[in-house]
């Protein structure tokens, strides 16, 4: 059987058959690159996606709220016992820090990766220049470079590390500077059918941020930070101009816990706040997202009169090497997002929709929380860990995250 008999038989199991109907209008390359691409393509998972795409939900699950530690609350002498602990692992070069800037400023009107928009704190600074400058204050105090590792995506892979290089790296060493990208799924349409970008194109989209764990294992990340010695690793996202990376207290605290996760939290501002929230779901660490979450139990309050699932999640987590290396050989659940998106219709015409029309999947770096059995929680101030830019305007905008900055660092 030839190949294209091969991959016709494929996809017609799977009633994909449409993926292929424009075949004999291709040039040569670009019926190679479809091939290529149908030949891998795992249609056993879409029609899994596509099945489960209604559920996640909290169902009979048994939902709790998750302990955590007030880092206010922290005697004189907890602070130094675990700064302590914190500063000897930065010093010994055994902390690496990555950043998920797969995403684009689409919600920005800013066209290119999220971690080139440019805000103006004092000087105009990109959020990559942002990031990267915490990590050169650590070197200054720590006298050990953190290697950076930067998740990127296929579509704004290319544009980021022209932007690195652009700009000398803001000054940062590049051999302590790795770049790989994040997986792809396909997106699939109502009735089922995968769609086609163009008639030589499945139309693909990122992962999710979720998809990292797995993005690191495939790319020899983990290998290269254990070749490196590196025993704790921080996460976090590009959007946070206020995120603090180097933490001490928060690194020395989590291995004197003796946990393989953690995560800062903040108080959640008010029951509607589009943060994700922690609790413990069946007993193991979990969150809710903003988007999940009935409104019943997001305005459910304690004795106190603090909300009962108020630890929100500011995508500030860190992990030991062993629960990254656990964690990427593990499949986390994916949640469907329903969205516009253009595809080529059977008739070879471009259908652009008015409504949602199609399904994009993501897995959520939290959904990884519950694969450790427990996890360390620290209770952060949000004036200093917290000013993302989201929105072009009002809530989480750049001039709401640049006041918060200003304040902070008193420019
Ligand atoms: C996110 C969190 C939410 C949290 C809030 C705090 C998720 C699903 N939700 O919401 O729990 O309370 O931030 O600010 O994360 N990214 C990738 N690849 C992807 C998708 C995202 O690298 O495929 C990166 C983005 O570049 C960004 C970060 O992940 O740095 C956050 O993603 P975003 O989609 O903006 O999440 P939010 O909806 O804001």
């Amino acid at each position: 059987m030839s190949k294209l008999e091969e991959i016709k038989t494929k996809l017609a199991a799977y009633g994909q058959d449409h993926l292929i109907a424009f075949v004999g209008e291709l040039s040569d390359s670009e019926r190679e690159s479809l091939l290529t691409r149908l030949e891998t393509l795992d249609l056993e998972l879409a029609k899994k996606l596509y099945e489960g795409r209604n559920d996640i939900s909290t169902g009979d699950d048994k939902i709790e709220p998750m302990a955590y530690v007030d880092r206010l609350k922290l005697s004189d002498e907890e602070n130094a016992k675990y700064i302590a602990i914190g500063e000897e692992i930065l010093k010994a070069g055994k902390f690496a820090s990555v950043t998920m800037a797969g995403g684009q400023g689409t919600r920005l009107g800013h066209s290119g990766p999220k971690g080139t928009y440019m805000v103006e704190v004092g000087e105009t600074k990109s959020l990559f220049e942002i990031t990267c400058e915490t990590l050169k204050r650590a070197y200054v105090k720590y006298n050990a470079y953190i290697p950076w590792y930067i998740m990127t995506s296929r579509e704004n892979n290319d544009d980021t590390v022209k932007f690195f290089e652009t700009n000398n790296y803001f000054g940062y060493p590049k051999e302590y500077v790795a770049f790989f990208k994040q997986g792809e799924l396909p997106m699939i349409g109502e009735t089922g059918k995968i769609l086609l970008e163009t008639k030589s194109m499945v139309r693909e989209a990122a992962d999710g941020h979720g998809g990292i764990f797995e993005a690191m294992n495939k790319n020899d990340i983990v290998k290269d930070m254990k070749s490196r010695g590196i025993e704790w690793i921080f996460i976090g996202g590009i959007d946070n101009i206020l995120l603090n990376i180097v933490d001490p207290l928060f690194i020395g605290m989590a291995k004197d816990a003796g946990v393989k996760a953690a995560s800062k939290t903040i108080v959640k501002a008010n029951p509607a706040e589009k943060v994700g929230v922690f609790c413990k779901r069946n007993g193991r660490p979990s969150v809710i997202e903003y988007s999940e979450i009935s409104e019943e139990m997001a305005n459910l309050r304690d004795e106190n009169g603090e909300l009962l699932y108020g630890e929100s999640h500011i995508l500030c987590n860190l992990f030991n090497i062993d629960a990254l290396e656990l964690i990427g050989h593990e499949k986390l659940p994916y949640h469907a997002a329903h969205k516009k998106s253009n595809y080529i219709a059977e008739d070879g015409s471009e259908f652009v929709p008015e409504a949602p029309n199609a399904y994009k999947f993501e897995a959520f770096i939290f959904d990884a929380f519950s694969k450790v059995e427990d996890m360390l929680l620290l209770r952060s101030l949000r004036e200093h860990e917290f000013a993302p830019i989201k929105n072009k305007e009002g809530v989480d905008s750049p001039e709401t995250a640049v006041a918060l900055y200003k304040a902070h660092w008193n420019v």
